[in-house]
């Protein structure tokens, strides 16, 4: 397949999604949306592959939604054609998703990084809502995500001023896990997925089921929810391999099976 406004390439067992509108600082339209979907698609379905990045530019990882795309938008169009609903797919994604962060991550930007299961930020990343500067407010999330990442008060500075928070801040606040040296950024994001990568699949699937629905659950059914899938996880070859492993002092084998 070849794309327009995305670069996909694999990396031994990481897919490698890169946002490329360079000329819109990658501004998110719905040619992007659906050829990022396309490329999760695939990389879901490929048994080589075990964890994906998503990064941007040096400048931006994403600059927001496509303003101009949205600009002339009736509310029936936005009604029909459920204008957003796409842009969930990478939450939905079941392998896990690294998001390499350099620059902006503005609007839309910082909702998609915030879909993804871990940001890592560059020293350079900058993140925001500023929609309410459009006047307008955050569609993709960034109401409900931003809250439960850096609490309420400074979600609500940040939605309803528009002001930006660099990389320090973010990682302060919760939002990001680590922030690295800008010209290490995918570097380090490619290394912590092969990290993630070289692991169980199935291990690593079901830890970030269990990890994300914290987010939709009470504490009661979260923890029941852990606990069911960890009584399954004795069902696995990659239990017992990981356990002989480590009693046998030996690398396992995992089959991701
Ligand atoms: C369309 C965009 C864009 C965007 C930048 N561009 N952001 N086009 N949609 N979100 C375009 C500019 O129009 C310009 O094109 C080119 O990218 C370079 O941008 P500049 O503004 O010249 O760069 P700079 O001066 O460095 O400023 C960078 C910036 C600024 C601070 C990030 O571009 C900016 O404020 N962008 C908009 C940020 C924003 O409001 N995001 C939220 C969008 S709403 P030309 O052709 O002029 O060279 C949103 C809603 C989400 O995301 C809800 C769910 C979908």
């Amino acid at each position: 397949t070849t794309f327009e406004t995305i670069l996909v390439e694999t990396r031994g067992r990481v897919g490698l999604i890169t946002l490329n509108r360079p000329g819109q600082l990658n501004a998110l339209n719905d040619q992007l949306i659906a050829e990022l979907n396309q490329a999760l698609d695939v990389f879901e379905a490929d048994e080589g592959i075990g964890a994906i990045v998503v990064t941007g530019s040096e400048k931006a990882f994403a600059a927001g939604a496509d303003i101009k795309e949205m600009q002339a938008k009736t509310y029936m169009e936005a009604y029909k054609g459920d204008f957003i609903a796409s842009w969930d797919r990478i939450s939905r994604a079941r392998k896990p998703v690294i998001a390499a962060v350099a620059g902006f991550a503005l609007g839309g930007g910082c909702e998609l990084a915030m879909s993804c299961d871990l940001i890592l930020a560059a020293d350079t990343a900058k993140f925001g809502q500023p929609e309410i500067k459009l006047g307008i407010m955050p569609g993709a999330g960034g109401t409900q995500r931003l809250i439960r990442a850096v609490g309420k008060s400074k979600a609500m500075e940040l939605c309803l001023t528009g002001r930006l928070m660099d990389a320090e801040e973010a990682e302060r606040a919760g939002l990001v896990a680590r922030i690295v040296p800008a010209a290490e950024l995918l570097d380090d994001a490619l290394k912590t997925a092969e990290t993630i990568a070289s692991m169980s699949l199935t291990a690593a699937m079901m830890t970030k089921d269990c990890v994300n629905r914290a987010h939709e659950t009470t504490l009661a059914e979260g923890i029941r929810y852990e606990r069911r899938t960890f009584h399954a996880m004795f069902a696995t070859h990659d239990q017992k391999e990981g356990m002989a492993a480590f009693t046998e002092k030996r690398r396992p084998r995992f089959r991701n099976a």
